[in-house]
């Protein structure tokens, strides 16, 4: 008769309006090889979408939110590549995060054997250091610093204060509105995130203008 399928997955429409811009960058700066750890994938539309056309990189999405984490499974399942790995937890205000996933394989959660023969070479993490404490920035830069080896990417998306200004008037509304809604959120300053990369061993590489008066900003591991 009927099958109870369900189907898990979550929609955020700023992702259909950002990945091709996104993907143009990420072709250009990522390195050819290795695994693109993506952090804060939220409902992974963005990994199923650039899994496919980044090959023969995996794409290992993560998140720290459980149903984030059932929606990317999802995603996966109903679109599945082979390069796009399963889903793990990851916190970035974790300081072990980056030591679990370099040190054994077999401890993150769930493990993922495909790092012994890929390791990570580039860390993709689209609008999350303004929608989280900016303690979850710099755990992100410190746990950049450790897993990435020489000339790895670390590559952020997102709206950013450039010379402590806003760099638009709907840019000063999301901020207030982040702001209203936690305290610790807000639009981050670009030379206070370049400055917290550089003490991680993370050189600013390039600032790239995107749609929407977001930036793609790029880093490599020295
Ligand atoms: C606005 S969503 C962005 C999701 C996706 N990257 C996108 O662009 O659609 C922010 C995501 O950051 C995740 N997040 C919040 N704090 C985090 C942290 N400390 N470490 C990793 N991810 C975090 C949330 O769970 C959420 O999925």
């Amino acid at each position: 008769m009927f099958e109870n399928i369900r189907d898990d997955r979550q929609f955020a429409p700023a992702t259909v309006r950002n990945r091709e811009p996104i993907l143009g960058v990420l072709r250009r700066v990522l390195p050819q090889r290795g695994t693109v750890l993506e952090v804060a994938s939220g409902t992974g539309e963005h990994a199923v979408f650039f899994a496919p056309r980044l090959k023969p990189r995996f794409w290992l999405p993560s998140d720290p939110d459980p149903s984030s984490r059932v929606s990317i499974a999802a995603w996966r399942d109903y679109q599945p590549v082979e390069t796009l790995l399963a889903p793990i937890d990851l916190d970035t205000r974790d300081p072990e995060w980056a030591q679990v996933l370099r040190a054994a394989n077999a401890n993150a959660r769930p493990p993922v054997p495909e790092l012994a023969r890929s390791p990570i070479c580039s860390i993709v993490c689209i609008n999350m250091i303004h929608i989280a404490p900016w303690s979850a920035g710099l755990g992100l830069m410190a746990g950049a610093g450790q897993i990435l080896p020489p000339g790895g990417i670390l590559y952020l998306y997102g709206p950013f204060k450039e010379n402590g200004q806003h760099t638009s008037p709907s840019n000063v509304a999301f901020d207030s509105l982040l702001r209203d809604r936690d305290p610790s959120w807000g639009v981050r300053d670009l030379e206070q995130v370049v400055e917290a990369a550089a003490q991680q061993g993370l050189q600013w590489q390039e600032t790239v203008e995107m749609p929407a008066n977001n930036r793609s900003v790029v880093f490599c591991r020295t």
